[in-house]
């Protein structure tokens, strides 16, 4: 086999067979094929795509070009939960504890923030002495006993997406559908849940900013999973605005615990539940999708999911008093207002600037050498849709550098428009994709 005629056979638009993508992604791994090779092939799939049994075959190679998580020693069905990543987006650390305290094992891997979005280990390291590495054998114990483990990523996950996507970042591909899903999917196959629910945001501050790109990606990744033997459903959710209010790290633990006390924004909450719905269902508890709704209402009034969270504070380490005093979390040295110019109607409030705003407040990453502060970021006082009056409040940034918080308070208020007219408010979930109406 030679490189070369299986980059043809792609530009050709031909499906690669399984042995074939085999050869270019372990050469590729071994150093055996260049780069330039590589980078042509990948904009030969850019142009031409694959066909699903195809893009299944890449994703479980790349899984396998790694560590592959064993979690058959934790008894019941895994189910892994994925966001490809937004704004405000704190839904793990909630959904994590909730679909725990009703007794879904929940051993999950999560990464950091880059960019303008954050990443659930950072925001886990907020919680005074919060460990985020546990050895596999900690981590598979700790499922065992409490039913929950969150933590970074352990061994070598899919190295060959790693090399991969380096490569697509500086050669322009990217923005392939398939590249895209592979990528994923390999990762979440290599940390070795059973199922996996998919959170594809859309939207202004999401990669795909388009519901007709979200839609093909979430297919995508519900094909992948379902020829895998993965059971997978997708929600394709809204990121034409923060999906919380608080964005930057402790300010987003202070809201998945509020959450889960039952005092979460109505958005943030409604979307934590349909996720825990559909892990409810693809594990099995119960086939009754009102029935797993009222079961997941009940352990937020009881405080199960809450008392669930403080199980896993305590095992990783963590100060479970969190929980009743919110400022045992880091607390920024200086807060500041921005305030309404005019009277009418949030139009919009765009995440990608609120998102840029907390990550120059040190929130977020540039690179993934930067060091992030977990105390600062920005709380919105208001969402779209909300009336407000001229001088009202719109949101608080907490910082702990004064000319940051100059400079980030100027860029934050851009992200709000006010107008007169009362907006439509985008749906929190766009559409489900399930494996039946593939
Ligand atoms: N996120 C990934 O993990 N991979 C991609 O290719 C794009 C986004
Ligand atoms: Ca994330």
């Amino acid at each position: 086999m030679h490189a070369v005629d299986l980059i043809r056979k792609k530009r050709d638009g031909q499906r690669l067979s399984r042995s074939e993508l085999e050869f270019l992604i372990t050469g590729y791994v071994r150093g055996e094929i260049p780069d330039y090779q590589m980078a042509a092939w990948n904009m030969a799939v850019y142009f031409k795509g694959m066909e699903p049994e195809e893009i299944t075959d890449l994703t479980l190679i790349m899984a396998q070009s790694g560590d592959m998580l064993d979690l058959s020693a934790i008894q019941g069905t895994k189910v892994d939960k994925h966001s490809t990543g937004g704004v405000g987006d704190t839904t793990t650390l909630i959904v994590a504890p909730l679909v725990a305290s009703l007794g879904i094992p929940v051993a999950k891997m999560s990464g950091r923030g880059l960019g303008h979005t954050g990443g659930t280990v950072d925001k886990l390291e907020s919680i005074p002495g919060f460990k985020v590495t546990l050895s596999p054998e900690e981590f598979v114990q700790q499922v065992n006993a409490i039913g929950l483990s969150l933590v970074g990523q352990t061994g070598q996950l899919a190295p060959a997406d790693k090399l991969l996507y380096a490569l697509r970042d500086v050669t322009a591909t990217v923005e392939s559908i398939p590249l895209i899903a592979s990528s994923i999917m390999s990762k979440k196959i290599a940390a070795g849940a059973d199922g996996f629910v998919l959170d594809v945001k859309v939207g202004s501050g999401a990669f795909m900013k388009s519901e007709e790109d979200a839609i093909a990606l979430a297919r995508t990744m519900v094909q992948i999973g379902t020829l895998a033997k993965r059971q997978t459903v997708a929600l394709v959710t809204d990121m034409n605005q923060p999906l919380g209010r608080g964005i930057g790290n402790a300010l987003e633990v202070k809201e998945a615990i509020l959450t889960l006390r039952g005092e979460g924004p109505q958005r943030l909450t409604e979307l934590c539940i349909e996720l825990s719905v559909e892990m409810l269902l693809l594990a099995g508890v119960t086939n009754d999708r009102s029935e797993a709704r009222k079961r997941l209402e009940q352990s937020l009034v009881e405080k199960k999911a809450l008392r669930k969270f403080s199980e896993l504070i305590a095992a990783q380490g963590g100060d479970p008093r969190v929980l009743e005093d919110l400022s045992l979390l880091p607390q920024a040295r200086y807060t500041r207002d921005i305030h309404a110019p005019s009277t009418g109607y949030v139009q919009s409030v765009d995440p990608m600037v609120i998102g840029v705003s907390a990550m120059e407040l040190g929130a977020g990453r540039e690179n993934k050498d930067t060091i992030i502060d977990l105390a600062v970021g920005v709380e919105l006082q208001t969402e779209v849709g909300g009336p407000v009056r001229a001088g009202e409040v719109l949101a608080t940034l907490y910082a702990n550098d004064e000319k940051k918080l100059e400079q980030a308070s100027v860029r934050a208020l851009k992200a709000f428009q006010i107008g007169e007219a009362r907006p439509v408010v985008p749906p929190t979930i766009y559409r489900k994709i399930t494996a039946k109406e593939l």
